[in-house]
């Protein structure tokens, strides 16, 4: 055995017997409870099997690591619902339509416990892969929910406490695409393409690496669709990009090559209307961003480079994070080519291409492209007959949260994460509108601010409106690095929070009671205890 794949296994506390559990053994058969008798009663819209295990990816030609994986594959409904170019794309691309239930047999093939969290859903607390419910290794479950989210794109990751962040960098995660509940017609409606953004370091023999400390982690490359810093090549013509930030700790600052806006058709949790232009675009771990990019005029040369144009994190650069791709510089996420993509090019390409032909064919076993079914959701903020909108005013904090280094530890107002508990001013009436504030350092920390750094907060179970952000004078240079990248127009689960800042977030509280989590998307932060629960009651 190679010695890095030893490395590996007994990282993931793994035997090489672990390994021979493969695509084989992989079906709801094995491992997996029998779907409760409540959630029996009426059937799904789709029946998935969902695996997570271990698999062999080529992170670089010359290079194959065991990575970890998901694995889908549709038992009843939509053949098309599943999506998988395969390695080294992350992970599979579940699409559903609004309004449908999704049961998903899970199995857990990994030697450790795991959590399946699909980020940004509405969905009840036993199913929100929540770290109290993992499951264990060779156990499964079944996630039964219905997708009562606007159109967006979505995502699913592990979720269980202390080892989310491995076991994301290390290759689980998966894209959910919810489209409106009806059809509407393919014409007119932009091609797309998704594209996972994440980064890795390697060590001089070429194997990975994942050493954090409690600031974080920052990989050497980017990796986008499981390819480092790719070519794309793309039909000239207007491309609907749906943008990931897949990574562990690293903030993008989006923007073209060519100096042309970036045009955003819609955040995490719907679409914005009317588009809206920005010079840049932020993009925070577990951030989501749907962008229009016309590929037909390319610059002389052809090329069209999505760019990482660096801004200042306000952390003085007193972190320690080596890496060869500093936040603060400029260099390529992705290089698009105008050129029909060929069936060998979506191997590097995992491209979700509308095709004259049916919905049907999307999934087809054919290599080359893949024709997707129509995604036709109109931009719009206020969705119709669904959720209400939010007003978006800002107002004064109903719950403020402190974001701290304490002890060296991060913290969420002096707490850590515990597993069941839940504090006085975590509880949350069923029903009630809030606005939450996150306040990003003491301020009497002294030395201008020191152990500061940006964070990524997330709520479960709501979509919110940022509705207020008060930077902090101290780091007004670092601030005016990212400030006109927000994209606080949209529906958000996920907001960025600069040194020093107050940012504050309107959302409702409706729908389902139970345990939630609210954390820092930097997932060593989360790992690390920067989580606390919060419970709604009705
Ligand atoms: Cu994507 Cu609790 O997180
Ligand atoms: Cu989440
Ligand atoms: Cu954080």
């Amino acid at each position: 055995m190679q010695p890095e794949r030893r490395r590996f296994l007994k990282l993931a506390g793994l035997g090489a017997g672990a390994l021979a559990c493969g695509r084989a053994a992989f079906g709801p058969e094995r491992g997996v409870p029998a779907v409760p008798a409540a959630l029996a009663q009426t059937g799904p819209d789709l029946e998935l099997a969902l695996e997570a295990g271990l698999e062999p990816v080529a992170l670089r030609p010359d290079r194959v690591e065991t990575m970890l994986r998901y694995r889908a594959r549709v038992i009843a409904g939509d053949p098309a619902a599943v999506w998988d170019p395969g390695p080294p794309f992350p992970g599979p691309v579940l699409r559903a339509r609004r309004g449908q239930r999704l049961r998903i047999h899970f199995r857990n093939a990994l030697a450790e416990p795991t959590t399946v969290h699909w980020h940004g859903l509405e969905m009840p607390d036993d199913m929100d892969g929540h770290p109290r419910h993992a499951v264990e290794p060779g156990a499964g479950r079944v996630y039964d929910f219905a997708l009562r989210n606007q159109p967006a794109t979505y995502w699913f990751h592990p979720h269980p406490h202390g080892r989310t962040a491995w076991q994301v960098y290390h290759g689980l995660a998966g894209l959910l695409l919810i489209d409106p509940a009806e059809s509407q017609p393919a014409e007119a409606t932009p091609r797309e393409l998704a594209l996972v953004l994440q980064d890795r370091r390697f060590d001089a023999a070429g194997a990975l690496v994942y050493d954090p400390t409690p600031m974080g982690f920052l990989g050497d490359e980017v990796f986008v669709n499981g390819r480092p810093a790719p070519e794309l090549r793309v039909p000239a013509e207007p491309l609907r990009l749906r943008l990931l930030n897949g990574a562990t700790h690293r903030s993008f600052k989006l923007g073209w090559s060519d100096g042309r806006p970036v045009r955003v058709l819609g955040t995490d949790g719907g679409a914005l209307e009317p588009a809206l232009d920005k010079p840049y675009a932020m993009l925070a771990p577990g951030q989501r961003l749907t962008l229009l990019a016309d590929f037909g005029p390319l610059a002389e040369d052809g090329e069209l480079r999505l760019e990482h144009l660096g801004f200042e994190d306000g952390a003085g650069g007193m972190m320690a994070l080596a890496t060869r791709l500093p936040l603060a510089a400029r260099f390529p996420v992705a290089r698009f080519r105008a050129a029909e993509p060929t069936a060998a090019a979506t191997l590097f390409l995992p491209s979700l291409l509308r095709g004259a032909g049916s919905r049907g064919g999307w999934a087809a076993a054919s290599p080359g492209l893949q024709p997707l079914p129509p995604a036709t959701d109109r931009p719009t903020v206020r969705s119709k007959g669904g959720r209400p909108s939010l007003p978006t005013q800002d107002g004064p904090a109903d719950r403020s949260f402190r974001l701290l280094m304490q002890q060296g530890r991060w913290t969420l107002d002096g707490r850590s994460f515990e597993m069941e508990a839940v504090a006085a001013d975590e509880r949350v009436a069923l029903g009630a509108e809030e606005v939450w504030e996150w306040v990003n350092g003491s301020g009497g920390m002294g030395m201008g601010g020191m152990m500061q750094m940006p964070h990524a907060m997330h709520l479960h179970l709501v979509q919110f409106r940022v509705v207020g952000r008060d930077p902090d004078p101290r780091f007004a240079a670092a601030y005016a690095t990212v400030r006109d990248g927000f994209v606080d127009e949209g529906w958000r689960d996920t907001v960025l929070v600069m040194p020093g800042e107050r940012v504050r977030i309107r959302a409702r509280f409706e729908g389902f009671t139970g345990l939630y989590l609210h954390h820092c998307h930097l997932l060593e932060h989360e790992d690390g205890g920067m989580m606390r629960n919060f419970r709604v009651e009705a």
